[in-house]
């Protein structure tokens, strides 16, 4: 299958490819209100670090090998284990993140799922002349319908599937070029609003003033884990889509664009969502209905909120879209690399991912007490979890095969910097970033 492979048409085509991956809810929902419940500034700081010290490094990794490759990610690394004279047993870590990605796909489709809700509602006008508690309440109304919830998750993940099947090439290089540009501008337009109301001194020194005594094990291991979240890093959907990357093509420059423009969403998400708590007098560790409850707030105040606020959740459910597409790649194309045409690869993926996504549904009702594993409840487990321990673990394990197993000659090719920029990288995922992921994951699970 690899002669056959869809390539990217352009260089730009594959950073917008890799934007729309990593822009999403990690950047707009996620980031936002883990911050809330970790302090602001000090998780901040961390999540800048570790995007830098871990996440840029190892995307590098995980795009590399696909590139090199050129298969899916279980052949990709089976094929490079074997040039190398390195244990096949390498293969399984492409296996393992199609098991991450399963996880996450399931919760993220019913959070893409509120967007859709709360697109109908915002052209409905429904937000208009409501306080803040009057749409916290409506919230909390619309979690506890499981109805309705089933109804959005099943469209969103039909949605995906689609241009899963279609091949994501075609249908997302049309897709991202409007969409990143439209959702850029956007929340430029939010934050700058935000900087009008009052909020928006005490969001900023609440972000960017870090209390360093409250830096403790675990909020560095969720700093760590969200870094991998949000770069999509770590459960082989990267890799997936650098076996399409074109030949010529720096890889540092392409995957430093990207950590750029990731860092800059999620900063103007927390300064627009910021300002609005503070002004509002809410609470920042309010928890995942913290940008469903502020921003209808926010544009509710501005002229022509209704149309604003329903543009923007138009933007992120694209970007949720986007996002879900490569969440579904590792999968697909695993199952591919075992026989499967694409469109019954897709089909098997959407129905196993719906099923378990059911779960992350009843959690807001019927299993909300349901402890399923450390006290937290079906939702809660496959949010935290995957996010938090098994990105960072098959960060780490490909980024110990990209460095330390797979032929040198073909990691320099990939990474296509030169000689010195290969042996810089290598030395920083040598020296720096596995070690440290390492010791983060270790200190942060005892
Ligand atoms: N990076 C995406 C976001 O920030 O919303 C989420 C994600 C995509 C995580 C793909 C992991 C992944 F493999
Ligand atoms: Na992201």
């Amino acid at each position: 299958m690899n002669e056959t492979l869809e390539r990217w048409g352009t260089r730009r085509a594959f950073i917008l490819a890799v934007t729309g991956a990593a822009v999403g809810l990690g950047n707009i929902w996620r980031f936002p209100y883990i911050t809330g419940e970790n302090g602001g500034a000090v998780f901040l700081l961390l999540y800048v670090a570790f995007v830098l010290l871990l996440g840029l490094p190892m995307m590098m990794a995980e795009i590399l090998v696909g590139r090199a490759g050129r298969r899916s990610p279980m052949q990709s690394i089976a094929h490079l284990a074997s040039q190398a004279g390195a244990s096949r047993h390498w293969r399984w870590l492409g296996l393992f993140g199609a098991f991450t990605v399963f996880c996450i796909l399931s919760f993220y489709s019913v959070v893409s799922g509120w967007s859709i809700e709360f697109l109908v509602a915002s052209i409905n006008g429904d937000f208009v002349g409501r306080s803040a508690a009057e749409i916290g309440a409506g919230f909390d109304a619309f979690l506890a319908d499981p109805g309705r919830l089933t109804f959005n998750h099943t469209l969103f993940l039909v949605m995906t599937m689609l241009v899963v099947a279609a091949g994501v090439t075609k249908g997302l290089e049309k897709l991202n070029n409007l969409l990143m540009p439209m959702l850029y501008a956007l929340l430029l337009v939010l934050a700058g609003y935000a900087a009008t109301t009052e909020g928006f001194g005490p969001a900023l020194s609440w972000l960017f003033l870090p209390d360093v005594s409250a830096v403790t094990p675990l909020v560095m291991l969720q700093a760590m884990g969200h870094a991998f979240f949000t770069l999509a890093v770590g459960a082989c959907a990267l890799m997936a889509y650098g076996a399409y990357m074109p030949d010529h093509q720096s890889l540092p420059r392409a995957a430093a664009a990207v950590a750029v423009l990731d860092v800059a969403v999620a900063l103007l998400a927390g300064i627009a969502i910021f300002s609005v708590v503070f002004a509002q007098g809410m609470d920042p560790g309010e928890g995942p209905g913290l940008m469903f409850v502020t921003l209808p707030v926010a544009f509710a105040e501005l002229p022509g909120g209704p149309l604003w606020l329903s543009l923007f959740f138009l933007l992120l459910l694209l970007a949720t879209w986007t996002s879900s597409i490569n969440l579904a790649e590792p999968m697909v194309a695993t199952l591919q690399g075992w026989g499967l045409k694409r469109g019954q690869a897709s089909a098997a993926v959407g129905i196993a991912v719906w099923g378990l996504g059911m779960l992350s549904v009843l959690s807001f009702s019927s299993l909300a007490e349901t402890r399923v594993l450390f006290g937290m409840n079906p939702f809660e487990l496959v949010s935290t979890i995957p996010p938090e321990i098994f990105l960072p673990l098959g960060g780490l394990l490909i980024a110990i095969f990209a460095a330390w197993v797979m032929p040198e000659q073909e990691a320099l090719r990939a990474l296509d910097a030169g000689p010195n920029g290969f042996r810089f990288w290598r030395a920083l995922l040598r020296w720096v970033s596995i070690p440290l992921t390492l010791v983060v994951l270790g200190a942060g699970l005892i």
